[in-house]
């Protein structure tokens, strides 16, 4: 069986050989969430970067800037980091230039990886078919708050196990635990992530509906895969 591992916080990565596996990175309070959104209303790429001066500096060259610090838009930015503000028909064929404070940057230190996916709820079921039908082992890289540990991308890691757990075998205590989590809230996941830190955080923003949103399972059966620099759909 292939193997399954969960990586709670990119400070734990350096621990962690990427070289033959695919890794899932999820940031569901909101980056990665926005992210699929963004392809499912048709972008045509996502470039993740770690700073607000890359992201200037590729609005330049024509990009469309988006993305947040502290849970707010960036003055000067053209779209936050809600996945409501991706959903406009003008940004079809759109190319994005997208920092955020954890999930871009986690997907930036992902990209040694043989694959990188965006993982979300909203494309659950998608990402677990691809990494069943692909002969690969596995590693959810949860983006965390500023290097620490969060819930929701923890209640991801568990949902994704879950699904995989016929074709996976668990191969740390992580995702075990998150497998367990998430089981053990899931008749209640609304209510249970309200309660995390990040969602009080966007609930101070009036955020409510994001929460609400983000938490959808299985909205897009589509998959985004970094491909040099940048995202792209690619089902
Ligand atoms: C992040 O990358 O930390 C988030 O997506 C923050 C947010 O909710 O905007």
């Amino acid at each position: 069986m292939r193997s399954l591992t969960t990586c709670v916080s990119p400070q734990l990565l350096p621990l962690h050989d990427l070289t033959d596996k695919t890794v899932v990175v999820v940031d569901v309070l909101r980056a990665t969430s926005s992210m699929i959104t963004a392809f499912a209303h048709h972008v045509e790429t996502i470039t993740p970067v770690p700073t607000l001066a890359e992201c200037r500096m590729l609005k330049s060259q024509g990009y469309v800037t988006a993305g947040e610090r502290g849970g707010q838009k960036v003055q000067g930015f053209d779209l936050g980091n809600s996945p409501f503000d991706f959903m406009d028909h003008q940004l079809h064929g759109a190319k994005l230039a997208f920092t955020t404070t954890n999930g871009s940057k986690a997907i930036v230190l992902a990209s040694e990886a043989k694959t990188v996916l965006i993982g979300a709820f909203l494309n659950l079921m998608a990402t677990a078919e691809y990494l069943i039908a692909k002969n690969q082992p596995v590693l959810i890289l949860c983006a965390g708050w500023k290097g620490k540990f969060n819930i929701e991308d923890t209640l991801y890691a568990g949902a994704l196990a879950g699904r995989l757990s016929n074709h996976f075998s668990f191969d740390d205590d992580a995702t075990l635990a998150a497998a367990t989590l998430y089981k053990s809230v899931a008749s209640n996941l609304s209510e249970f992530l309200g309660r995390s830190s990040h969602a009080q955080r966007l609930m101070g923003f009036e955020n409510q509906k994001d929460l609400e949103f983000c938490m959808e399972h299985d909205k897009y059966m589509i998959n985004a895969a970094l491909q040099e620099d940048h995202l792209v759909r690619i089902n």
